[in-house]
């Protein structure tokens, strides 16, 4: 990101962190957006997004549509985080997992760059779960789709920040808009490759009610640009805030012998990890999740996340709000926070819709990562400095 676009960010979160929460009405500024004080912005009636969304490239995907189309598509794509289908995306996560804990052994004792895996590793397992293509298949076509996925962040807040860059017909003529319009042909080649894939794995099971994927829930019921943006908005939506929120809560180490005393009464050795119950029992894990995505909400910078940076460090809801602490969350202390003042999903009819696929995802990684390895960081946690993103 720009200095100038994270100063920008960064002085409208501060402003809203430091506002005083008696007074009526608060306004900061990104560009020409207005950033409004939380009781407007979590208005349940307000569906809504805001313009610059339409720069992400999703076309009318979940995450940007207009009220109309998400409505349908939000009601046409609930089944896929269905209870039943959790069993099966918790069993492809777990696969995940132990080729991911496999990889890693050959690594120990080494210092260790996990961006990169955790994000291709977190690809493998949405891609399984919407389309069934087996998890280590097109390796290389997934590593350039990751670095693809890296670009539409600074893109959007580079197009979203300057008036100029808004029309579609003048934006073709800048050296960026041509730079950007390459990108999202890129990243629509990779859709329309999986989507290919996906055909040939399926030619002859299609019809077969157990082997129903995500594009089977929209096929018949959207049209096929509607279905490519669609699978899009999952893989983006599904795999990048999760990698990024499994980062943070492995770097909290200093509750690593606790957990692994917990985790190991219910998964010891290689007992499998797709065991819903068991993973709900692991009431520490939870605590460290949650606290986890309370100090480093992964998706911040959209206009709710910048307030979920402000609401989540309220030092009246939360003490010592720097702090890393998941004893706020034990039962006790869990029930004094209110609900609207922790929002790392979001809040209302369009919080969102992976959020209890993205919480067991989190805890079978940290499961399998804990009970495995013990992790020590070559880094520092106060060197860590925050990005402000628009996304
Ligand atoms: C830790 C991981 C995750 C976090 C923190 C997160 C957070 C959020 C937030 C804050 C929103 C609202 C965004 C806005 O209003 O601008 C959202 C929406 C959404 N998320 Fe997630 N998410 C995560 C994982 C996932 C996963 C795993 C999926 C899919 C498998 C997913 C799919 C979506 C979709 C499709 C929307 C748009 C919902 C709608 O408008 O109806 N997310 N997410």
């Amino acid at each position: 990101m720009s200095s100038g676009i994270k100063t920008v960010v960064e002085n409208a979160v501060n402003k809203i962190v430091a506002h005083n929460p008696d007074e009526s009405l608060l306004v900061a500024w990104i560009s020409i957006y207005p950033v409004i004080r939380l009781f407007i912005l979590l208005d349940k009636k307000n569906l809504k997004k805001p313009h610059f969304y339409k720069f992400m490239g999703l076309g009318d995907g979940l995450i940007p549509s207009d009220p109309e189309i998400w409505k349908v598509r939000r009601k046409l794509i609930e089944p896929f985080f269905s209870t039943k289908k959790m069993k099966d995306h918790a069993e492809n996560m777990y696969q995940e997992m132990e080729s991911f804990g496999q990889r890693l052994h050959d690594e120990v004792g080494k210092p260790i760059d996990l961006v990169h895996q955790i994000h291709t590793s977190t690809l493998n397992i949405i891609l399984k779960s919407a389309t069934s293509i087996p998890l280590d298949d097109s390796m290389e076509d997934k590593k350039k789709f990751t670095k693809l996925v890296d670009k539409i962040e600074p893109n959007l807040c580079r197009r979203g920040t300057n008036p100029f860059y808004y029309f579609d017909w003048l934006f073709k003529f800048f050296e960026f808009g041509r730079a950007y319009n390459k990108t999202n042909d890129m990243i629509a080649e990779f859709i329309n490759h999986i989507l290919a894939q996906r055909m040939e794995i399926f030619e002859n099971a299609l019809n077969e009610p157990e082997n129903q994927d995500f594009i089977h829930l929209l096929e018949d019921k959207i049209d096929e640009q509607g279905i490519h943006n669609e699978l899009l908005t999952l893989i983006i939506a599904g795999h990048e805030s999760t990698a990024v929120a499994l980062r943070w809560i492995l770097f909290n180490l200093d509750v690593q012998k606790k957990l692994y005393k917990e985790i190991i009464q219910f998964f010891p050795d290689d007992a499998p990890l797709d065991d819903m119950d068991k993973i709900k029992q692991c009431s520490y894990l939870d605590q460290c999740v949650k606290e986890s995505l309370r100090l480093n909400p992964p998706v911040y910078g959209s206009v709710v996340g910048i307030v979920v940076e402000a609401t989540h460090h309220d030092p009246k809801v939360y003490p010592n709000p720097k702090k890393y602490d998941p004893d706020r969350w034990s039962p006790e202390n869990a029930s004094k926070i209110p609900k609207a003042a922790y929002i790392p999903f979001g809040y209302g009819p369009r919080s969102c819709i992976g959020y209890r696929y993205a919480m067991i995802e989190l805890k079978i990684y940290t499961i399998q990562i804990i009970r495995k390895f013990s992790l020590r960081s070559t880094r520092p946690h106060g060197s860590i400095s925050l990005k402000a993103e628009l996304l």
